[in-house]
């Protein structure tokens, strides 16, 4: 008897982040002295967690109506503008000033790029990535029938310009219609940022395709974590308003990442383009897919979201609060990067955020070895491992590299 559809069948979660991060817990419940860094949630050089105090200080004191009660399917004009003050900040006019655009509330950026991947692409078309990659964007498009295809995100240790044109030229010719997620600034697991030109060039490579239809998903997770600083990540962004028509970017964004709220999930999908048209069909499919797959999003955190947008003394606290954890990475990845370079361990380009990788084509072997004889939790990715630099502690940071050369 076959309870599961053929749609479903042969899916299994195996190799996931959360279920090698619940490894190296039970290790820890064993007495091991385990140092897990598997997942991207950020953990001071106290080594504890904790979210951030302006954030706490606003949903202790929210009404019961707006924690409890259902939050608006599109999340209402105000959810909107918090979001497009958030990740626009100073370039919002600018951006505004050429792009249509729309905001929904989603159940993390995973709600996002989920749904814009569905929305966009039917099974048996294709979604652009690069070899590195966040493991999900696979999973999603695995979900929805939609086939991957990945070019190398690397060349001489820059964006591999050209390799992204190729599959992406390959795509359009066979399919008509492109999909490409780009994960930036902080790159998941590089730790790589994007230039203003490399972005440029992205987006005149796409202005090249006109009537094709291309969709740009811009997964800014990370978007608070750059050593660039928050101006300089938005700044960028102009590069969008120099999209023709025909191109529809979505910008993923995650609250999770951004206030420290991972379990609370909220994100949300900005859509912009220069086609009103195409812009409103995918919003309208957008609330339609919402309402009929999780329906409404998290009350607090739009209250939460809101709240914070319009009082600019919450505002700057919370940038405040935010620079703290920018500036305890950046002391992290220099004593990891500085101790590589000493032992001769090669690194991808990193410049900022969560997360570095090493590249390794024996990450099982490499990573099962750090585990058994260091106690050392990674994750593997495409010939490499990845180190979850948000969770390790700046004192646990000194010799990892190190054992890592040494099992390599
Ligand atoms: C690259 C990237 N994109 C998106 C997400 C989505 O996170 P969330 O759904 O918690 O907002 C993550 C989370 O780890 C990520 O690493």
């Amino acid at each position: 008897m076959n309870v599961i559809s053929n749609r479903a069948a042969g899916k299994i979660l195996k190799g996931d982040g959360f279920q090698i991060a619940q490894q190296a817990k039970a290790a820890k419940l064993r007495g091991y002295d385990v140092l897990d860094a598997t997942l991207g949630t950020f953990y001071y050089d106290d080594s504890l967690f904790r979210g951030f105090e302006t954030v706490k200080k606003v949903l202790n004191s929210i009404s019961d109506e707006d924690c409890f009660s259902y939050a608006p399917i599109i999340g209402g004009a105000s959810f909107a503008t918090a979001v497009l003050n958030w990740v626009f900040r100073e370039e919002r006019a600018v951006i505004e000033k050429d792009m249509a655009i729309t905001v929904i509330p989603t159940p993390g950026g995973t709600g996002a790029i989920s749904s814009t991947v569905y929305l966009t692409l039917d099974p048996g078309q294709t979604l652009l990535i690069s070899d590195l990659a966040w493991g999900p964007y696979s999973g999603i498009a695995a979900n929805y029938g939609i086939n991957v295809e990945k070019y190398q995100l690397f060349i001489n240790n820059r964006f591999n310009f050209h390799g992204f044109c190729e599959k992406a030229d390959a795509i359009i010719d066979r399919e008509g219609k492109l999909v490409v997620i780009i994960n930036d600034p902080c790159h998941n697991p590089t730790g790589y940022t994007l230039t203003a030109e490399e972005l440029e060039n992205i987006i005149a490579y796409l202005n090249q395709k006109k009537n094709t239809p291309c969709i740009l998903l811009y997964d800014v997770a990370y978007l608070d974590y750059s050593n660039e600083g928050r101006a300089l990540s938005r700044y960028k962004l102009r590069a969008f308003t120099e999209a023709y028509p025909h191109i529809l970017i979505a910008v993923a964004f995650s609250a999770s990442k951004s206030f420290c709220v991972y379990g609370q999930r909220l994100g949300a999908q900005i859509l912009m383009s220069k086609n009103k048209d195409t812009l409103s069909r995918l919003y309208q499919a957008e609330t339609f897919y919402a309402r009929h797959c999780w329906s409404n999003t998290n009350r607090s955190m739009i209250t939460m979201m809101v709240t914070i947008n319009t009082d600019s003394k919450l505002k700057a606290e919370l940038d405040k609060e935010i620079d703290t954890v920018v500036a305890e990475l950046k002391g992290r990845s220099e004593i990891f990067l500085s101790e590589a370079n000493e032992c001769g361990l090669s690194v991808y380009p990193y410049h900022s955020g969560f997360f570095i990788a090493v590249p390794c084509i024996d990450n099982d072997r490499v990573l099962r070895e750090l585990r058994e004889t260091e106690f050392l939790y990674f994750l593997p990715y495409h010939q490499s491992i990845r180190l979850a630099l948000c969770a390790i502690p700046q004192d646990k940071i000194k010799g990892i590299a190190a054992k890592i050369k040494k099992v390599l």
